[in-house]
């Protein structure tokens, strides 16, 4: 590659997960700090960051694309942007992707970004690099401290994976669960809310599985480090998210009962409502151990939100195994959820099983499960209509006088002042719904909640 004078502006697009959307902001702050600017909506950017996902098919094919609308444009703006790719792909498939595009001139893994100052250094002189190494967690220690954040702002507190679901990739491009120390999370927080947090949602692969040792020397898992976190007063609001259901113990279901700041909201992924299929996912629940996990946090918090994911056209699904899904779904009656087709992903022992679903089947099983949980996803927006909550204001709605916030329950709420008056981003504001549509709802501001 030619030397090239140093960037002035970036971009970072980050797909995937929120992890990855946590990461993204830490490379964002990172180039900051050496003086570049993010670049404004509509420009080229000099460096463009490819923070990328590797979960479904199509990542690499996407990547790739990126990379030559990125080259094309440059070109035609009389230069081309220097480009890092990122995040899951990268650690995947680094080789190829350098192979493969010589635009390309750093490619780093999730877990070695904070070298990119240094890849960017070679880069700028002709020099193309790859760091794909996985040293657990040296990458927070080396991270800035953040300036400003929104609001609702993300915490990475535990990475990676070892449950080894047979279609998944993450355990390969994340490497094994590490859980992040517990005075450094305290301190991250503090510092999150010092920089304008109200609201942190503790982020994990597979959160719930967080341990660690409190200032006491105690060990405590994520309920400890929850009431922990709940003790800094300007900190309003507690989330957490991805759990797997074999790691949720009865501190954190109590924890749903006894911290007012932890949010009455549950991302639980179930993936199946069949006992073959879960099995043949190395998933270590079943249907009904599933169910009655959910039935103890109703338990502890009688209004909590549910929310899960789906995997329809696992290899060798049935259509009675599938329905099973579907009576699943009538049961819980979640609040939201997300939901795909299966995608074989190289190296993961489900890719190579007998009786790959035909996409037709697949199509059409999505289609039926959407359908349900959109439903269900009304249901439950309908049943809030009429009802006071708190709604934290995350940003201005596209209307004069409208702002855009979220419920407890992780709602979407449209509102406006009774007298069309303004709000600050980052309050927490009493607000009663009003009309439920599938994604949103309408609200109207009673009060400014005393802080
Ligand atoms: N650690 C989290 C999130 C994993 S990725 C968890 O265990 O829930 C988010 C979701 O993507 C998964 O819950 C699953 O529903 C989906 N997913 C993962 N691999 C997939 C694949 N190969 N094909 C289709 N969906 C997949
Ligand atoms: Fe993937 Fe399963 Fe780990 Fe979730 S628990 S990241 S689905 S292997
Ligand atoms: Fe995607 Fe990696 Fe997250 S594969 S879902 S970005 S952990």
């Amino acid at each position: 590659m030619k030397p090239t004078t140093s960037p002035k502006t970036y971009r970072v697009k980050s797909f995937g997960c929120q992890m990855n959307v946590y990461d993204g902001e830490r490379m964002a702050e990172m180039l900051a700090e050496r003086g570049i600017t993010q670049a404004p909506e509509g420009e080229e950017a000099d460096l463009v960051v490819l923070n990328t996902c590797h979960i479904r098919e199509k990542a690499a094919e996407k990547v790739y694309s990126d990379i030559g609308r990125l080259t094309k444009a440059g070109r035609a703006a009389g230069k081309e942007p220097l480009i890092a790719v990122a995040g899951c792909v990268a650690q995947a498939e680094g080789e190829e992707i350098m192979a493969r595009a010589p635009a390309v001139s750093m490619v780093v893994g999730p877990q070695a970004y904070h070298r990119l100052p240094e890849m960017l250094d070679r880069a700028v002189k002709g020099e193309r690099a790859t760091d794909t190494d996985m040293p657990a967690i040296a990458k927070f220690a080396a991270l800035p401290e953040r300036r400003r954040v929104a609001p609702a702002a993300f915490l990475t507190v535990q990475e990676g994976c070892d449950k080894f679901c047979t279609y998944c990739v993450v355990p390969y491009t994340r490497g094994a669960e590490i859980s992040r120390p517990f005075a450094d999370l305290v301190e991250e927080a503090k510092r999150l809310v010092d920089a304008g947090a109200k609201e942190i949602t503790l982020l994990g692969q597979n959160v719930s599985a967080w341990s660690g040792e409190d200032e006491k020397g105690h060990r405590q898992g994520l309920d400890g480090l929850i009431r922990r976190l709940a003790t800094i007063s300007d900190l309003r609001r507690i989330r957490y998210t991805t759990s797997h259901p074999a790691d949720m113990d009865e501190g954190l279901i109590a924890a749903h009962g006894e911290v007012d700041k932890l949010m009455p909201f549950l991302h639980l992924p179930v993936q199946s409502g069949s006992d073959r299929v879960l099995k043949a996912m190395n998933r270590s629940h079943t249907a009904d151990s599933y169910l009655k996990l959910l039935d103890r946090f109703r338990a502890a918090r009688p209004d909590i939100a549910l929310s899960g994911d789906f995997i329809v056209g696992f290899p060798g699904e049935t259509e009675a195994e599938f329905e099973e899904t579907l009576a699943l779904v009538d049961t819980v009656g979640y609040a939201q959820a997300f939901s795909f087709k299966y995608s074989p992903r190289p190296g993961t022992p489900a890719a190579t099983m007998a009786d790959q679903i035909p996409p037709e089947a697949m199509d059409e099983r999505l289609q039926r499960l959407q359908s349900a949980l959109n439903r269900d996803q009304l249901a439950f927006n309908r049943a809030s209509e009429g009802r006071t909550c708190q709604v934290l204001v995350e940003r201005k709605g596209k209307l004069p006088g409208q702002w855009l916030g979220k419920s407890p329950w992780l709602q979407s709420v449209w509102f406006a002042r009774e007298d069309g008056g303004d709000c600050a981003i980052g309050d927490l504001v009493e607000v009663t719904l009003g009309e439920a549509g599938p994604n949103s709802l309408a609200g109207t501001l009673r009060e400014d909640v005393e802080a």
